[in-house]
């Protein structure tokens, strides 16, 4: 997702309260907020998923994670909309921005209970499979921040990175808990991305759900 950036929308990105900037400051909250649970997305883009997820469970902690900084300045502009037009504070989401590979850097051991990837840039070159999120570099990341048991969904509408996804996750020993080869045609709960509003008429959406 290329964004151009706008130096006024970084502005209001750093002035917005929930959009977190240090290890220490996601810390603090975690511990003011006692045993909740924490759910991350990973790559959230304009933060559809997330904001939706958030609502549907209150006693939790939702934080979307996001690269690029433009990309996180439309995600607040969108969130304060959102909760203008529908008169509510989402006071259990949060927005961070560093890179996926990170992420040991900022939470704890076992903080998280389950991480959110979706439609996670594809990279199709083989020389960019180290780039993948779902490549065994990050899967060590992400396993020292779950919790024992911790898990992954994981969507994507991208055949070659669903394959790829799969066999990367089977050679780290992840165990499989659910694989939809068209996510849309099963009966399961399932909040839309943006992506996926876009992306889904042309074909099927994969998902994988695996655990530590
Ligand atoms: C294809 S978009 C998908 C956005 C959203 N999840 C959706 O489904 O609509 C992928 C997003 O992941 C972000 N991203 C890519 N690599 C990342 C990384 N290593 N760490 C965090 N975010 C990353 C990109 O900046 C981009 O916004």
């Amino acid at each position: 997702m290329r964004t151009r950036y706008n130096a006024k929308a970084i502005q209001k990105l750093n002035e917005f309260e929930r959009y977190i900037k240090s290890k220490e400051e996601i810390q603090n909250i975690l511990k003011n907020n006692g045993n909740k649970k924490v759910y991350l997305e990973i790559g959230m883009g304009k933060g559809d998923f997330i904001t939706q997820l958030s609502q549907l469970d209150k006693d939790s902690i939702f934080i979307g994670v996001e690269v690029s900084l433009p990309v996180l300045a439309l995600a607040v502009k969108k969130l304060k909309r959102y909760e203008e037009e529908n008169n509510i504070k989402l006071e259990n989401l949060y927005f961070m921005s560093f890179d996926a590979i990170d992420i040991a850097n900022i939470f704890e051991n076992g903080q998280i209970e389950k991480i959110y990837l979706n439609f996670s840039d594809p990279w199709p070159k083989k020389k960019h499979a180290k780039r993948r999120l779902t490549n065994e570099k990050f899967l060590a990341e992400y396993k020292k921040v779950l919790k024992e048991h911790g898990q992954i969904e994981f969507k994507t509408d991208n055949r070659g990175l669903f394959e790829y996804s799969l066999v990367s996750m089977q050679n780290y020993g992840l165990k499989f808990i659910e694989v939809y080869l068209d996510l849309h045609k099963a009966d399961v709960l399932n909040i839309e991305t943006e992506y996926e509003k876009k992306f889904s008429p042309y074909g099927p959406i994969y998902k994988i759900i695996v655990e530590y």
